[in-house]
């Protein structure tokens, strides 16, 4: 047993984010297959702010099932933080917010949101502590290895967030130039559990529960 802030959390298997994949029906689905947790889809501050019906009926509204992160992508603290209170009020089934900072789609890119945030580790960390303040809930984030494989910063980010409060952090081990192609480098995360005083969540490549464990 582990657990996400004060969660606790039975088998080791996370359901990954997917966009246009992980609806509430399909993420039911998945639990019988060893699923413990899962994360929405990535879902805009913005549209919960500024559109919140709209938004709440296809992202944020789920019913309670099994612990799960509603993921929010956004470009700033106070934009975030305040999507994650409004999506708190909205939904009392919501176990966490995890925060996407992975995200390489030009479009999420351009609004300074996803894995444009890794260019500012600090701004990671200021991200986490005003979700937490806003909302008192456990807060995820969702990273990966760096812009390039010349430009690896995971470890800046993880450390960031962590020392802001993050309760749990997951990294694709990709770069946001390979988006989602060609083997994650695994070897990078290696022993770095160990070294991280929160649980590790690793992505990439994952094909079967063999795979997970
Ligand atoms: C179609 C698609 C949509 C995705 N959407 C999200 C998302 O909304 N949020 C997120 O954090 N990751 C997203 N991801 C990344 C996955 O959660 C996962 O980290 C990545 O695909 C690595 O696993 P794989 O090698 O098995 O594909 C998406 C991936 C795919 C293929």
């Amino acid at each position: 047993m582990w657990k996400i802030g004060d969660i606790p959390v039975e088998g080791k298997v996370i359901l990954g984010p997917m966009s246009g994949f992980t609806f509430a029906s399909y993420r039911d689905f998945m639990k019988p297959f060893g699923v413990a947790v899962s994360v929405t889809e990535l879902t805009s501050s913005a549209g919960v702010i500024h559109d919140s019906e709209r938004t709440g009926s296809m992202y944020v509204g789920f019913g309670p099932n099994y612990p799960t992160g509603l993921q929010l992508f956004g470009s700033g603290p106070e934009e975030i933080a305040e999507a994650a209170s409004i999506a708190m009020r909205m939904n009392p089934n919501i176990s966490f917010f995890d925060i996407n900072m992975g995200c390489p789609v030009p479009k999420v890119l351009r609004s300074g949101s996803g894995s444009a945030l890794m260019a500012d580790p600090g701004r990671c960390g200021e991200i986490v502590r005003a979700v937490r303040k806003a909302t008192g809930m456990p807060v995820t984030i969702k990273t990966r290895l760096g812009k390039s494989m010349e430009s690896i910063n995971f470890r800046e980010v993880l450390d960031e967030t962590v020392s802001a409060g993050a309760d749990v952090v997951a990294v694709h081990a990709r770069t946001v130039r390979e988006r989602y192609a060609g083997r994650p480098h695994y070897d990078l995360l290696e022993g770095l559990q160990k070294e991280l005083p929160v649980p590790l969540i690793v992505s990439g490549n994952i094909y079967s529960l063999e795979d997970a464990i």
